[in-house]
């Protein structure tokens, strides 16, 4: 049996979510609700408890079980998450990361998948702040129901209506069943493809404590996966060692590597079953001729160490492609275009994606870039100061059109 969380906030469509809790309880979920204080003006917390025949929570400090932290396990407990009706309110607190009641605490506290049914005044859902607090949900991974249009309590005939319980029900069950919605799965090319992305930086060792590294945080590579699993593809993240988070779509497989040399490995072995191939990588171009398995002592005068080339992973990915579509990264510091349109050619990619990594607010590590894409048709577009989350997006929608 699966667990659905509801979350009630407090505008007039709280009646319908009596009805959405009694059609969930009826198609056989253990649904569990929680209020926020303005929910409870429009509705009470007995209503929800006697139809879901579970506890409701309304009270982030009123810890009923000692054993646990209850937003935490709630939101663990919870397969689903819903939020009908969410508010402007509520929508604006979530998309700024604000927790300041159960329903907010429990949502920030989650990785559960989580939809979103708003219900407002026409004006407010169409209010630039509204419509940039759901973007931004969106982007974090949000399922929007969208509202329907219709009579609504403020008077107005118009868009604002929380979407009808039934509809709302299947919903949530097309993505129980599927682990995505039909129109996700639908739409894109990157649906049912297999995709890598390299992410991150590489790590040369030269004897147990030292290494040659870059600063590469692996945030755009992880930015791409992420997107690329909500597109519908199968993805698998090469990654070198970073301080970030092991993604949590079911679609995307974490490889983790250190070197050069395995990330070589990890690609090559891949590279047969797939369809598209992302390096965003900040792979070392040496490594020390010989890593010693004793560290290397102090001396006066000056060091000399040896370096050696490591294998250029994309070149040869390009010498060896078949039906792979390969899209590569540049990252200059002068003459960025002329040099990326030459990698273009010479690791005979399908694009390059370019970055001026001599800026400091953007590139290595930073949450921001400004890429330029370089196709191999000989034409580019540049995409603009963004971040990383939306420059994925912006690049799949560019391949999207592009690439069959
Ligand atoms: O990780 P972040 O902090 O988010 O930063 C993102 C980024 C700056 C790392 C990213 O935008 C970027 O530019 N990645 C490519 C970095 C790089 O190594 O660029 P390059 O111009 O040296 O290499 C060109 C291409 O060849 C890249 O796709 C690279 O992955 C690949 N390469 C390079 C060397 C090598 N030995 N093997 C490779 O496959």
């Amino acid at each position: 049996m699966k667990n659905i969380l509801l979350a009630v906030t407090g505008g007039i469509a709280a009646y319908k979510a009596i009805d959405l809790t009694s059609k969930l309880s009826q198609a056989g979920y253990d649904v569990r609700v929680m209020l926020t204080d303005n929910a409870q003006e429009f509705v009470t917390p007995l209503s929800f408890q006697a139809i879901s025949r579970n506890p409701v929570y309304t009270n982030t400090f009123l810890e009923q079980n000692p054993q646990e932290i209850q937003h935490v396990a709630l939101g663990d407990w919870a397969d689903v998450i819903i939020v009908a009706p969410a508010t402007a309110n509520t929508i604006a607190k979530l998309s700024h990361g604000i927790a300041d009641d159960m329903v907010t605490s429990t949502l920030l506290a989650t990785e559960t998948p989580k939809f979103i049914a708003p219900a407002m005044n026409v004006h407010m859902y169409e209010n630039k702040r509204t419509q940039q607090n759901m973007a931004t949900l969106s982007e974090d991974g949000y399922h929007f129901i969208e509202p329907g249009e219709g009579y609504l309590a403020c008077g107005y005939v118009a868009k604002g209506r929380m979407e009808e319980p039934l509809q709302i029900l299947a919903k949530v069950e097309q993505f129980i069943n599927n682990n995505q919605l039909d129109e996700e799965l639908d739409y894109s090319t990157f649906n049912g493809k297999n995709a890598l992305v390299t992410a991150g930086p590489t790590i040369e060792v030269l004897d147990p404590v030292r290494y040659l590294s870059n600063r590469s945080s692996g945030k755009m590579g992880y930015a791409l996966a992420e997107a690329l699993a909500k597109r519908g593809a199968n993805v698998t993240l090469v990654s070198g060692p970073t301080h970030l988070p092991q993604p949590q779509s079911k679609n995307i497989k974490l490889v983790k590597v250190q070197s050069a040399d395995e990330m070589f490995e990890a690609v090559a072995s891949r590279y047969e079953q797939l369809d598209i191939v992302f390096k965003a990588a900040a792979v070392s171009d040496y490594a020390p001729s010989e890593t010693l398995n004793h560290k290397l002592k102090k001396q006066d005068g000056e060091l000399s160490v040896t370096f050696k080339r490591t294998p250029d992973i994309l070149k040869y990915l390009g010498e060896h492609k078949t039906h792979q579509y390969l899209v590569g990264f540049a990252a200059e510091t002068q003459n960025i275009d002329d040099y990326a349109q030459q990698k273009l050619v010479k690791k005979n990619a399908d694009v390059i994606i370019a970055n001026n990594v001599g800026d400091k607010s953007i590139g290595f590590s930073s949450d921001n870039n400004d890429y330029t894409m370089h196709f191999a048709t000989k034409d580019s577009v540049q995409l603009g100061k963004d971040t990383k989350k939306a420059l994925a997006d912006k690049i799949l929608n560019e391949l999207e059109a592009r690439w069959q």
